[in-house]
């Protein structure tokens, strides 16, 4: 993948979503004319404290525009960093890296877009892009946030933990309570709802996009941090490993152990 970039990008809007989570417009030279939805950006820290940079999903391209938008939950130092900040300020930003959903294969299918809190966001640009019939099933512990900006793209279901919006439970219970069928699925959140989602479409042989959000590092492939199971033999390391960074982060359901 040689078209990644580092760029430096002013932060054109910042704001609040909800407690702790964060919604930052950047302006890129080249990054969003490229950008795919489900590719991911490397943020660095301004003040070289923290080396390594910090990876989030790509939420929205204005390709107009030439901005990306990001949409964040602080979860350590990095991305409280990055909350601190206005609009004015620059960041280093290193992208599009990864893969990205394959949105094409989507076309005239009904397509289910699940997503687990913070694996929402990145689902946005997806729903933006898909020609087709698409269910947007999000699941959240309690508070929703972007449900309002996906009913712009298709049908929007809803699951909480504790039953204050939508269905209770997850987005699995949405699939059995409201009897949904899909002919594709794209989902990005926590690990235990993408396994659940893989022995689902497994199970009914549907094809199943994941998107594995796990730690990273170098973010381009060299340091292995990152590794997954994968079914195959790798071509390169002749291992059983999949660099999520490099080779994802999307990866076919039937293609990955979790
Ligand atoms: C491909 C990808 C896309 C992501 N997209 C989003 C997104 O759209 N929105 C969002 O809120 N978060 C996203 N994350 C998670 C986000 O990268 C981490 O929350 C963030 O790196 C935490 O950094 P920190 O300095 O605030 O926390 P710290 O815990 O202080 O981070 C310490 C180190 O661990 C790494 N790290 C910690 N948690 C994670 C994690 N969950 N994933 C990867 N690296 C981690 C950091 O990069 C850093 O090197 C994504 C992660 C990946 C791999
Ligand atoms: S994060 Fe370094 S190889 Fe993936």
């Amino acid at each position: 993948m040689g078209n990644k970039r580092k760029e430096e990008c002013r932060i054109v809007s910042q704001e609040e979503l909800l407690d702790g989570i964060y919604s930052m417009w950047l302006q890129t030279e080249e990054i969003a004319e490229e950008a795919l939805p489900g590719q991911f950006l490397s943020l660095y820290s301004r003040d070289g404290s923290r080396i390594l940079p910090r990876p989030i999903s790509i939420c929205e391209i204005n390709r107009e525009k030439k901005q990306i938008r990001l949409v964040y939950r602080v979860a350590g130092k990095g991305t409280e960093e990055f909350s601190r900040y206005h609009p004015g300020i620059s960041l280093s930003v290193v992208g599009p890296l990864g893969n990205g959903f394959p949105v094409k294969e989507a076309e005239g299918k009904t397509v289910f877009l699940m997503g687990g809190g913070i694996g929402i966001p990145p689902l946005l640009e997806t729903a933006k892009q898909i020609r087709g019939d698409v269910k947007v099933i999000a699941g959240y512990r309690d508070k929703q946030f972007l449900t309002e900006e996906f009913a712009r793209f298709g049908e929007v279901f809803v699951a909480t933990e504790d039953g204050s919006v939508g269905t209770k439970g997850n987005v699995m219970d949405v699939i059995r309570e409201k009897e949904l069928k899909a002919d594709m699925i794209m989902a990005c959140g926590p690990t235990p709802m993408l396994k659940a989602i893989k022995a689902y479409a497994e199970e009914r042989g549907i094809p199943c996009y994941l998107s594995l959000e796990e730690r990273m590092a170098c973010g381009i492939g060299a340091c292995l941090a990152c590794v997954c199971q994968s079914k195959e033999v790798d071509a390169h390391s002749h291992v059983h490993n999949k660099r999520i960074c490099k080779d994802g982060p999307v990866f076919l359901s039937t293609e990955v152990e979790l």
